[in-house]
């Protein structure tokens, strides 16, 4: 079984994505981390992110620094969103997350394009959108858990920027497949949202 989630920053995409990963035992990916290494590997070269040859060039990035924690910042996160545009950059990731989507095991993938480009054919689509402002005020919270102090409004311009480059972009924007559950987590605790999306996926596998 292949479960895609897709939605935007800070939707709790992650959090249900990993938390059906381990509900079904199946293996799970994070794109999102792909692009954000990319784009740490472009800022490590020197590079411009909005450069098409420069942002190609950082896709070549070593393994370990998928484990780098700098990958998790918001300033990671912006440079992913802008490498993230270039098609050549897409196709350049296409191989190894359609191959992580197709093993035998099963997989669970979360990102933008999973349920539309990356595995269409996926038995379950969610698709989890959230408030700007509850995810703005999720956001605001955890990094005031990890000491890091940013205004509320930095925050909420930064989401507001991220998801429009996301959903702009002419190559695999962000948008729900016409086959996806929507999973509005603004009104949801965590528990809550994912005990939504397991149940969700329970009716999708049996229909
Ligand atoms: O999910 P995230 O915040 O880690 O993603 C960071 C950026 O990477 C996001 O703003 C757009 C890009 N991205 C993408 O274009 N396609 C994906 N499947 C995952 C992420």
């Amino acid at each position: 079984m292949i479960i895609a989630v897709d939605g935007p920053t800070a939707s709790g995409k992650g959090t249900i994505a990993k938390a059906l990963a381990h509900h079904f035992g199946l293996p799970h990916l994070d794109t999102g981390l792909l692009y954000r290494a990319v784009g740490r590997q472009c800022f490590l070269d020197g590079g411009d992110p909005d450069d098409p040859v420069d942002a190609l060039a950082a896709c070549a990035f070593p393994e370990g620094l998928l484990e780098d924690p700098e990958l998790r910042s918001e300033a990671s996160g912006g440079l992913a969103s802008r490498v993230s545009i270039h098609p050549t950059v897409r196709k350049a990731l296409y191989e190894r997350q359609r191959t992580f989507a197709t093993q035998p095991a099963g997989a669970v993938l979360d990102g933008r394009d999973i349920g539309t480009v990356i595995a269409p054919e996926a038995q379950a689509k969610l698709f989890v959108v959230a408030s700007v402002e509850a995810r703005a005020q999720r956001r605001f919270l955890e990094m005031h858990a990890q000491g890091r102090d940013i205004s509320l409004e930095a925050i909420t311009a930064d989401l507001a920027a991220r998801d429009e480059r996301d959903r702009g972009r002419k190559d695999a924007p962000l948008v729900a497949a016409a086959d996806a559950l929507v999973i509005d987590t603004s009104d949801l605790k965590r528990e809550e949202a994912i005990a939504a999306a397991i149940a969700a996926v329970d009716a999708l596998r049996v229909t």
